[in-house]
């Protein structure tokens, strides 16, 4: 008797088996081959339709993107004189306002992507910026009195190791402030309840650590820091040109269809849809300051 293959989750309720699906028979993630890409955000991966230093501008600017920063800036309680490092700091989207933050200090970017560091120099020319791995960060012990992620434990290979780092660099007491997604809580409302939801899955199948928002607690504890702090933030887009440039209705809907894990036709009337509106579609992000044990 010939052997069967289990049927996939698209598989199950789609009516056919597709050989791309992220999940396997029991709805559990499979590895997926996009991990190997260098993300930038969910909405955009590495993909010749998204510029990836345009992508985070566009974010930075959304109303809830400028919101959460000032918000996050405010809870890392930085001071005049401050070491305040910014692990992962794309094209320095944030250099400038540690640094307004931080009179006398110093502000550290680190990213390992030479590009974003050529926009980081070129936007802050007297910035301090290197270019290095998180796993390994090129700074001393306990040299640092803040540190922060934004949207950058989602992508890395193992934020526990990061965590570490962060904790080896700033001193006994120093604040580590975190702000990561929780990608399985993205939702676009719409009649198709279906092609919603296997939209939302293919999203976060996209993203390396596509639940790290709600682990941030678990994995400071566990990396030595007090929990000082956790703010869910949700985010909220209502119109479509921002959906669609932040979580890439479009873009991904396209990926899904490709992958096997959109049907053709419900997703192009999906899309349809949402290009019409109403648009209801977000995530919840968690900012979340932690201190380092002496
Ligand atoms: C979504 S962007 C966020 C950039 C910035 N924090 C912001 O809010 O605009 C993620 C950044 O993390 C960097 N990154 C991801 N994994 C990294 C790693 N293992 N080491 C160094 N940088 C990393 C990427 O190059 C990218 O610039």
């Amino acid at each position: 008797m010939p052997s069967r293959r289990p049927r996939t989750f698209y598989a199950r309720f789609r009516g056919r088996p597709s050989a791309h699906s992220p999940f396997d028979a029991y709805g559990r993630r499979l590895p997926d081959p996009a991990h190997n890409l260098h993300q930038t955000d969910a909405g955009a991966g590495l993909d010749d339709r998204v510029d990836q230093i345009a992508y985070m501008d566009t974010a930075a600017a959304t109303p809830i993107g400028t919101a959460y920063k000032q918000h996050f800036a405010a809870r890392l309680d930085l001071r005049a004189g401050h070491t305040v490092v910014d692990l992962g700091c794309g094209p320095g989207t944030d250099l400038g306002r540690l640094a307004a933050a931080t009179p006398g200090g110093r502000v550290i970017g680190i990213d390992r992507d030479p590009r974003m560091l050529a926009e980081a120099r070129r936007r802050h020319p007297t910035a301090e910026v290197h270019e290095s791995d998180l796993h390994a960060l090129p700074l001393p012990d306990a040299g640092a009195d803040r540190a922060r992620t934004d949207r950058v434990l989602q992508h890395v290979d193992d934020p526990a190791r990061v965590l570490a780092e962060a904790r080896r660099v700033l001193r006994p007491g120093g604040l580590l402030g975190l702000a990561e997604p929780d990608w399985d809580t993205l939702a676009v409302a719409d009649e198709d309840l279906v092609t919603s939801r296997a939209f939302a899955r293919f999203v976060a199948g996209r993203v390396r650590n596509a639940a790290i928002g709600r682990d941030l607690v678990r994995l400071c504890v566990a990396a030595g820091f007090e929990v000082r702090n956790v703010t869910p933030v949700p985010v909220l887009f209502r119109d479509f040109a921002t959906a669609d440039a932040i979580l890439g209705l479009r873009r991904n809907a396209d990926r899904a269809v490709a992958a096997g894990a959109l049907a053709g036709p419900a997703a192009a009337t999906w899309v349809a849809r949402q290009e019409r509106g109403p648009v209801v579609a977000g995530f919840t992000c968690y900012m979340v300051i932690s201190a380092a044990g002496g």
